[in-house]
């Protein structure tokens, strides 16, 4: 195993411990909100600390891009931390969040992390290694049509401003499916496309930690992820399109039509 992926490991089970612990008095938290039903508590703080001191004894002189403290240090090596994706599960006692840690190194995600502390499941991916969960290697799945296919979703709840494009697409992939989920937590979203336990997945406005670590398991697992103009732009919007190839296509040419010029950029 990479040493970087290692640390990153080592990392996000931390924190993972952190949150778990955590859970017991979560009713007692106090919870700030820092924009439209966005919230941060002190357990996302406290996660993040963990994690970054585990990268400081390794890595002193690396670059860190953390959702709760913003960037630190000029290094080509960055860490892209979200030390709980699904905040708002977690603030309900909703069992479902992961800490996501994704590497990039001169602008290329290389390792990626994704832990989800209650199942005790651990995603991991190396450029060009492959993708793991635990220790058995990931592939998504084989389903080639929308109407056998199992979709994630986002919905846009932190930006009323794209809801009636949102539901559009939601209205128009919603009736060629099996079915939809919307489980809240964005990286675990990109985790189980890579595990093949849903087909496809797409959301509207990600942040760089939300996505970073997922985008390379789901390539590691042979998926595709573009931005909705088909491109890896992905990072400057946070619009995405996640699925194996045939999915990923057909989800992408069903929204076009619905969406707004802005969210045609
Ligand atoms: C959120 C979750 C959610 C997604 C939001 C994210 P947070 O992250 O991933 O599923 O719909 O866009 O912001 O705030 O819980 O870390
Ligand atoms: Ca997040
Ligand atoms: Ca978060």
């Amino acid at each position: 195993m990479h040493p970087l992926l290692n640390i990153a490991i080592r990392a996000a089970r931390a924190a993972g411990n952190v949150i778990v612990r955590s859970m017991e008095h979560v009713e007692h938290l106090e919870i700030t909100t820092k924009g439209r039903n966005d919230f941060v508590s002190d357990v996302d703080r406290l996660a993040e600390q963990e994690i970054i001191s585990v990268i400081h004894k390794a890595y002193p002189e690396h670059a860190i891009l953390a959702e709760e403290s913003g960037e630190e240090g000029d290094n080509e090596t960055v860490w892209i931390i979200d030390p709980l994706d699904g905040t708002n599960n977690f603030l309900h006692g909703f069992p479902h969040f992961c800490v996501s840690i994704g590497i990039q190194v001169r602008g290329k995600i290389m390792h990626a992390v994704v832990y989800d502390p209650m199942r005790e499941e651990l995603f991991t991916a190396s450029r060009g290694a492959g993708a793991q969960l635990n220790d058995r290697r990931l592939r998504v799945s084989k389903r080639k049509t929308l109407d056998k296919s199992l979709l994630a979703t986002g919905f846009p709840f932190k930006y009323p401003e794209y809801t009636a494009a949102y539901h559009k697409t939601f209205q128009s992939l919603f009736s060629q499916v099996e079915d939809v989920r919307r489980g809240g937590s964005a990286a675990l979203d990109f985790a189980y496309v890579a595990a093949g336990r849903v087909d496809g997945y797409w959301e509207i406005g990600l942040a760089p930690w939300d996505l970073a670590a997922g985008v390379l398991l789901v390539e590691e697992a042979g998926g595709v992820v573009t931005d909705f103009t088909g491109s890896d732009n992905y990072l400057a919007h946070g619009n995405v399109v996640v699925g194996n190839l045939p999915i990923q296509q057909a989800i992408l040419e069903d929204l076009t039509p619905h969406l707004t010029d802005e969210l045609k950029k």
